[in-house]
């Protein structure tokens, strides 16, 4: 069954979701205020990279069932209305800015009229403190027909088509499950993900608080996760025992997990940082500040670990002033463009503020970091020309393309053999026997 349906605020998740949706079959009209960015999607070019986007936008376009618009008017006759706006953190402090959601949520609601009370589903994807939802459904109240249901996302950035499309779960967050009206809107998202739902993709209903609380609880567990290596990355370093034997023995417990225990530079990307404060803040408005104080400890082992480069980078260098470092990465992970709270650029920016000159190189984010950075790092697409002249390597992001160099070739390139792995993603033995001084994050040397 065809659905039409339009999806506000086309960033990354609400682009992917947009094409997504035009995959499973959907009339799909997304929306946005940026006009540049709706030209841009309406024209079939990907605002960022994201693996397998741009195939299922064209698709879309090229099949009448994908447009984008800047019209709220255009919007009028859509059953199911998808928000995936933005919530940034406040520029006033951890809190989550929703002013986005709630604008659009405004500007929605004065086209709505014109569905003359038959159903209407209003879906919310983004991120938002437990709270929010019941009180946009407040700002929808006085709408015959309309029902407000949350849906949050979970795709990871460079998995994004592959997660919507295919997800581990979907989470509903209705205002009371047993309501007939609830039971309505249950009905009409179930008849929008039918194809991903044939799937068994897993589908829980709960009440709103329940389900914006799973996606900011699940980030702050991924990002727990990553810091606790960390912070066992500490330990390492002192007692001389090395990370990655630690995380392997551990991972294997089926109760702990074997993902998000890489030790390295931490985290970073658009949402792990963000989110956690936005948690904590959270708590802080509930009065209960004391039940998220540890998120403060994970953000400072995440901070830390930052600093441990440069310290590291002053270890093998002495005074940085004047030195030569070759970044090898500036996306936050690899396979994204993103270089949103990237511990790459942050180090490059710290190793830049301590006096050295710093070339920064990466296969997909270079535009992005110019436009954050400008011209306190020198730029360079090509890894050898980056490494030629360097004093020290620095390897920051882990692409395939650094964690495959020959040592030995790398080494005739650099002016002085020295690299700190900050992804713990090279093999020390191999780069010491090629001659190198090599330091690892969690590895004593
Ligand atoms: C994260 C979550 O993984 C998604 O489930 C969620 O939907 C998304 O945020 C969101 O809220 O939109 P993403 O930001 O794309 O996805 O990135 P992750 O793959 O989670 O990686 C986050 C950071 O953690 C990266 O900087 C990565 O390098 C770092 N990381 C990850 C580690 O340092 N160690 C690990 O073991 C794993």
């Amino acid at each position: 069954m065809t659905t039409t349906l339009s999806v506000i605020g086309v960033g990354y998740l609400g682009a992917v979701h947009a094409a997504a949706m035009a995959e499973l079959g959907h009339d799909v009209i997304g929306l946005d205020i940026d006009a540049e960015r709706v030209a841009a999607l309406q024209a079939g070019v990907p605002p960022f990279h994201e693996p397998g986007f741009e195939q299922i936008l064209a698709r879309g376009l090229a099949s009448g069932r994908l447009r984008f618009t800047t019209d709220y008017a255009e919007l009028a006759h859509a059953e199911v209305h998808f928000l995936g706006l933005g919530t940034p953190q406040r520029e006033d402090g951890f809190g989550a800015d929703l002013s986005h959601l709630e604008s659009a949520v405004d500007a929605l609601a004065e086209v709505l009229p014109a569905r003359g009370g038959a159903p209407t589903l209003v879906a919310g994807k983004s991120t938002v403190p437990a709270g929010t939802a019941r009180r946009l459904a407040d700002r929808l109240a006085h709408l015959d027909g309309v029902h407000l249901l949350w849906n949050p996302e979970f795709l990871r950035e460079g998995f994004a088509v592959q997660d919507t499309l295919d997800p581990d779960r979907l989470v509903y967050g209705v205002h009371d499950p047993e309501d007939t009206a609830a039971r309505q809107a249950v009905a009409m998202l179930d008849a929008v993900y039918a194809r991903i739902l044939e799937r068994e993709a897993p589908r829980l209903v709960m009440g709103y608080e329940a389900a914006e609380l799973v996606k900011v609880s699940a980030n702050a567990f991924l990002a727990t996760k990553i810091s606790f290596i960390n912070a066992v990355a500490e330990m390492c370093e002192v007692t001389g025992a090395d990370v990655t034997d630690v995380s392997r023995a551990i991972g294997m417990d089926d109760r702990i997990g074997a993902k998000f225990l890489r030790a390295g530079v931490g985290f970073g990307g658009g949402c792990l940082p963000k989110d956690i404060r936005a948690f904590r803040a959270s708590a802080e408005e509930h009065g209960v500040p004391e039940a998220l104080g540890f998120l403060r400890e994970v953000d400072a082992i995440n901070d830390r670990r930052r600093a441990r480069v440069v310290d590291l980078a002053g270890e093998l260098l002495g005074d940085l002033e004047g030195r030569r470092i070759t970044v090898l990465g500036a996306a936050f992970k690899p396979h994204s463009d993103d270089t949103r709270d990237s511990p790459a650029l942050d180090v490059a920016t710290r190793l830049r503020a301590a006096g050295a000159e710093v070339t920064v190189t990466d296969p997909q984010a270079l535009e992005n970091t110019r436009r954050r950075l400008g011209e306190l790092v020198t730029l360079e697409r090509d890894t050898d020309r980056a490494l030629a002249g360097a004093e020290l390597t620095v390897l920051l992001t882990e692409w395939d393309e650094y964690r495959d160099l020959d040592p030995a070739r790398a080494a005739a390139l650099v002016a002085a053999p020295r690299m700190i792995d900050g992804r713990n993603v090279l093999d020390p033995r191999q780069w010491q026997g090629a001659g190198w001084e090599i330091r690892s994050l969690g590895r004593a040397p």
